[in-house]
């Protein structure tokens, strides 16, 4: 079954994105010269999964940052509100995680990167997210977009391994435990 991968950074307080969906503030720390290990992820997966708020937010970047297959989950809005350029990269869709990663599996996706804070919850709530690769910024930003959400039970999780940089970024990888069959 395809696998889903999350590789984000949040404030040291839990938020993605300040309210207004602001992200200025993560790159305000100085981390030239260092890799958390962006490009190897992406380098990694055949393709992406993100929600549309997410999709907003990329698509205000100066260039489109991704050559692999991007998905992107919305209810409100369509492949017509694709822009032309990006048409061939970009696919829109509505559809519950479940049935999305069984169709991205009958296509020969193995790694996802799943990305944007409620897409991620959602995929936590069903059980598709393998591994989450977590950036803490060295900043309280005490309100925003929060990666973490509401749980109907706990996930546990297994910590692999831990970096921290001289820009103060403390980056930490997680495997999610499978659940045991009842
Ligand atoms: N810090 C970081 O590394 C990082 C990484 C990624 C994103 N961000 C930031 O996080 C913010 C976005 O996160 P977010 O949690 O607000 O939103 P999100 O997860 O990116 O997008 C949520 C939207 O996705 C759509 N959606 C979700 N599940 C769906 C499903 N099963 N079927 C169809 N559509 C579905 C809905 O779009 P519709 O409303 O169109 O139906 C929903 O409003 C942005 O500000 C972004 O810049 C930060």
């Amino acid at each position: 079954m395809t696998t889903g991968h999350v590789f984000i950074a949040t404030s040291l307080d839990g938020f993605i994105a300040r309210p207004d969906g602001d992200i200025g503030w993560l790159h305000e720390i100085d981390a030239a010269g260092e890799d958390h290990g962006y490009d190897a992820m992406l380098e990694s997966v055949d393709g992406l999964v993100m929600g549309r708020r997410t999709f907003d937010k990329v698509l205000s970047f100066e260039a489109w940052p991704y050559t692999k297959p991007v998905i992107v989950l919305s209810r409100t809005i369509d492949g017509g509100d694709v822009p032309a350029a990006l048409r061939e990269r970009v696919r829109l869709k509505q559809a519950e995680p479940q049935a999305l990663m069984a169709e991205l599996d009958r296509n020969g996706w193995r790694r996802v990167y799943v990305d944007g804070g409620q897409v991620i919850q959602s995929f936590l709530r069903e059980g598709l997210i393998e591994t989450m690769q977590i950036a803490r910024i060295p900043r309280l930003i005490g309100q925003g977009v929060p990666l973490f959400g509401t749980l109907e039970e706990d996930v546990p999780l297994e910590h692999v391994e831990t970096r921290s940089f001289p820009s103060g970024l403390v980056s930490s990888l997680y495997r999610v435990k499978i659940k045991p069959v009842q």
